[in-house]
């Protein structure tokens, strides 16, 4: 009966690849998704796979989030105890089981209702038995989207400029940059400046402000190119705001005539501004 022998055969290799030779409680994997948007998914799985052997009795599965101390969710699978905190309360679906399962792995992941912000953070898987434990984390960014993203300036004086860049609306606490350097000069030449800011936090979401002054005379006479770039710590999103900067004393029009530009130029006395590009980088 081949089929009998590949069954045996099969059974065989589980059993010498899940038959570690001391106690094997070990996380093998954390499945976490990096980031999501908030409000767009109906539900994401968090799972953790681990190996055991017989010696792994009395195993605990939990998970907490961020610093927290108790777990958002434990299952004790020998006492049929599962518990999601108060905070995972009607947020996880309880009849959730992974696939293929065992009585000791059934109910390990969590699958969240609706992420919300209030959900994101660092979650730490950790499996306990008498005889041993392991631990293993990974970020889970649920973000928001800036309602607004602003590069704008203000003339202080003749030949002295405030850039401000603003973010509103966002979800986690942003990091705006602000890199300047002269249109001649290549663009890995790009200095990050120094710059002030201020941030608030109202209603679950960031709003922060850089600002910039740049005084003609520490610059060479030429159009310089300043950025504001924006980015969302824990995922790949990044956004730009790009400004040109003629000094004062630098020739105007750069040689270019403003009609030949399809952005639009801004002249004030002195300098001219022009708004360049605007990019949002989103994979
Ligand atoms: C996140 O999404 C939820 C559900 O769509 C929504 O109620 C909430 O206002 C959103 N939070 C923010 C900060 O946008
Ligand atoms: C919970 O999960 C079960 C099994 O995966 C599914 O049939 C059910 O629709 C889910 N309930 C909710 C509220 O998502
Ligand atoms: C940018 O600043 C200039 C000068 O202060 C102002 O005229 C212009 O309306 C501002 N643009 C935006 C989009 O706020
Ligand atoms: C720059 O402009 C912003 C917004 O107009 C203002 O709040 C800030 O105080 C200004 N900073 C300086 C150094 O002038
Ligand atoms: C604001 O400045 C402080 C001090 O330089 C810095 O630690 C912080 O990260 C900045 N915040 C933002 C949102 O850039």
């Amino acid at each position: 009966m081949p089929k009998i022998q590949a069954m045996f055969v099969g059974s065989l290799t589980l059993i010498l690849l899940g038959l570690p030779a001391f106690s094997g409680l070990e996380i093998t994997k954390v499945t976490v998704p990096r980031w999501i948007e908030n409000g767009t998914k109906t539900s994401v799985v968090l799972d953790c796979e681990y190996s055991y052997s017989t010696e792994d009795r009395h195993l605990v599965v939990k998970w907490f989030l961020n610093n927290d101390p108790e777990p958002i969710y434990q299952w004790i699978p020998e006492l049929h105890s599962r518990q999601p905190s108060y905070r995972l309360q009607d947020r996880i679906n309880m009849s959730y089981t992974i696939f293929p399962s065992s009585e000791f792995t059934k109910y390990r992941a969590l699958k969240i209702l609706r992420p919300t912000t209030d959900l994101s953070g660092k979650y730490t898987c950790n499996v306990a038995s008498i005889a041993d434990e392991d631990s293993e984390s990974q970020w889970m960014v649920i973000y928001v989207l800036p309602r607004k993203f602003e590069f704008n300036y203000t003339i202080v004086t003749e030949g002295s400029v405030n850039f401000t860049c603003e973010v509103d609306g966002v979800f986690p606490l942003p990091v705006l940059t602000v890199h300047l350097r002269s249109s001649s000069s290549p663009l890995h030449n790009a200095e990050k400046m120094h710059v002030q800011n201020s941030s608030s936090y109202y209603n679950g979401v960031y709003n922060v402000q850089v600002f910039l002054q740049l005084n003609d005379d520490e610059l060479f006479p030429e159009e310089h190119i300043v950025e504001c770039v924006l980015f969302i710590p824990g995922t790949d999103i990044k956004a730009k705001k790009t400004l040109h900067y003629f000094p004062s004393t630098a020739p105007k029009n750069n040689g270019k005539s403003p009609r030949d530009s399809r952005n639009h130029m801004i002249i004030v006395t002195g300098i001219v501004v022009m708004v360049v590009s605007d990019v949002f980088i989103k994979s």
